[in-house]
């Protein structure tokens, strides 16, 4: 295998077409990083060279706004160039200047730590989104850092639970980025093996023949949800990440878009974060009342939904 390898380099590398190449920045393929193959690698200046006004002739979706913002933009698409350049999100990712990319408010996000609140920084962006192509389409093998998986390896992700699953687990977390469990079921690492083999959001086998069955539109049995479609990064004001609001998750919901507000009660009551997918097909129990947030369809309304339903409970019905 690897000798193939070897001789496979050494035909590119005989190829004109790979001995002349010096593009490595390349929206088509994903890529935006500099690298030292860059004419002006290693020097911090970009307005030495580079002309505002020139680039990104290819790029109109981020043309005008890097006109608007300037040289301190470069480092946050482009690296920092080996010259230390600072790579800035938050000065174009705000709520002023792109609102909904993402949605950044809210008290709670996910800021690697359960001890405390503060806003997300740069630094954290960049933890999970080290090279994103800023395409304006959602690509998980671009857009999130790759983390090496359990046997140490850079795979892709086949799907964007992995992504989390990286991390939040008990035998191979990433260096620097401690996950510590408060007890031993606790989700932070057992989300892992709760979420792939006891969890009904992790594991697609609903059936839909349960009593209080029905999933609205844009939602079906036999299907597995991402994390990300009831737990918020970017910020919440609701504890344990839970969105508050449908167009921070729920990306099947057809009506997502209303912003339809959800709002946790303790201990436990998350009907109006159910209640988003799930609206029972035959009326039973407290099907007809309204959760607070328009909407009908789960039983319990008002209750500990946790007595029964969490990460990971395999003797109840689960989550
Ligand atoms: C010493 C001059 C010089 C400096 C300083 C410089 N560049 Fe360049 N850069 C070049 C030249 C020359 C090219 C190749 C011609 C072109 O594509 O415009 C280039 C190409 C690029 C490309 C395209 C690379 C590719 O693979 O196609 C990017 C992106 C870029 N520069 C960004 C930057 C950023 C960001 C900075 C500041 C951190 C910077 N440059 C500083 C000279 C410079
Ligand atoms: C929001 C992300 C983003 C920021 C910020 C950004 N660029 Fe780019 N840049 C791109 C994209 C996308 C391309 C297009 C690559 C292609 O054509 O495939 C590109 C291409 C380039 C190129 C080479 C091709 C061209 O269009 O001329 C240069 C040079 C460049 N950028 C320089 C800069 C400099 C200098 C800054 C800071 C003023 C900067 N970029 C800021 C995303 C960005
Ligand atoms: C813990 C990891 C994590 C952190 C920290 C994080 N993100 Fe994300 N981001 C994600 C995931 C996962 C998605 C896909 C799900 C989604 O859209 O919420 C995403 C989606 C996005 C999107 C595209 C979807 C959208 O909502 O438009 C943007 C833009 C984005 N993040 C920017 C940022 C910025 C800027 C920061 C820092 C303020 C940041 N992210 C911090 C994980 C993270
Ligand atoms: C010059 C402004 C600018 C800067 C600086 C910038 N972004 Fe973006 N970013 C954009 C725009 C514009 C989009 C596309 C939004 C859209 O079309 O939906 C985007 C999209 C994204 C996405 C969504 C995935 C995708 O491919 O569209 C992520 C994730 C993201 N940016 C993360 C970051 C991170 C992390 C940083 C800092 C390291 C950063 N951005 C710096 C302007 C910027
Ligand atoms: C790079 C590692 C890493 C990645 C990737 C990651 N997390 Fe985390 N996460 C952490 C750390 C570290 C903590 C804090 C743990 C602690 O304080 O012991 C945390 C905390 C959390 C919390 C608890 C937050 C609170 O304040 O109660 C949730 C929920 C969570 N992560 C969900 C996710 C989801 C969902 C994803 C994927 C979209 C994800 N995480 C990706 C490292 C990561
Ligand atoms: C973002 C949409 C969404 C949200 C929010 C959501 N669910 Fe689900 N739920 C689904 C989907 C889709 C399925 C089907 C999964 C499958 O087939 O494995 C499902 C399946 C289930 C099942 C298993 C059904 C079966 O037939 O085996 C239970 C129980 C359940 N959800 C309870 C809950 C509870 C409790 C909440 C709130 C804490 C909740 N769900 C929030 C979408 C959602
Ligand atoms: C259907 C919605 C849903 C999905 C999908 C989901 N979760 Fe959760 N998650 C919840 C709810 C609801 C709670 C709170 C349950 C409780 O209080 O016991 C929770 C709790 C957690 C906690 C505990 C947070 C804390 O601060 O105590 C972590 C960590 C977590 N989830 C991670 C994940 C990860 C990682 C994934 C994907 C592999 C995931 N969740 C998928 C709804 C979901
Ligand atoms: C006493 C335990 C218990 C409590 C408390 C509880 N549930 Fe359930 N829930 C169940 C059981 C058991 C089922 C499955 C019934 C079956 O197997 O037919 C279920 C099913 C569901 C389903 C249907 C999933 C599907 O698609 O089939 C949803 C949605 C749901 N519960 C939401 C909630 C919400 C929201 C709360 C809190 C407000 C809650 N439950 C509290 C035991 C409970």
């Amino acid at each position: 295998m690897r000798r193939l390898l070897i001789v496979w380099l050494l035909w590119m590398a005989a190829t004109p077409a790979f001995a002349v190449e010096t593009h490595d920045v390349s929206l088509a393929q994903g890529r935006l990083l500099l690298t030292e193959r860059h004419e002006g690698w290693g020097k911090g200046r970009c307005q030495s060279c580079h002309v505002l006004r020139m680039i990104h002739g290819d790029a109109p979706h981020i043309r005008d706004i890097v006109r608007a913002k300037g040289f301190d933009t470069c480092g946050g698409c482009h690296g920092d160039n080996g010259a230390g350049v600072e790579r800035r999100c938050a000065i174009c990712h705000n709520p002023r200047d792109l609102p909904a990319s993402p949605y950044l408010t809210g008290i709670h996000a996910h800021d690697f730590t359960i001890d405390g609140d503060r806003p997300l920084a740069d630094g954290d962006c960049m933890i999970c989104h080290w090279a994103a192509d800023m395409d304006g389409r959602w690509e998980i093998d671009t857009d999130l850092t790759r983390f090496p998986d359990a046997a140490g390896f850079d795979r892709p992700y086949r799907r964007e639970s992995e992504f989390c699953l990286r991390c939040h687990n008990r035998s191979h977390q990433q260096p620097g980025f401690p996950v510590r469990a408060r007890d031993y079921l606790d989700p932070l690492v057992a989300v892992e093996e709760s979420w792939r083999y006891m969890d009904y959001h992790g594991w697609a086998v609903g059936s839909g023949d349960r009593i209080f069955a029905g999933l609205r539109d844009g939602y079906r049995y036999g299907t597995e949800l991402a994390c990300t479609e009831c737990h918020a990064m970017h910020g919440t004001d609701n504890p344990k990440l839970i969105l508050d609001d449908s167009r921070k998750g729920a990306f099947g919901l057809s009506f997502r878009d209303r912003g339809v507000p959800v709002q946790v009660f303790a201990p436990g009551d998350y009907s109006q974060l159910c209640v988003l997918c799930h609206a029972m097909t035959t009326p039973l129990e407290d099907a007809h009342i309204d959760t607070g947030n328009g909407l009908s369809g789960v039983h319990q309304v008002g209750g500990d939904c946790t007595l029964c339903h969490t990460h990971g409970r395999a003797a109840q019905v689960g989550l």
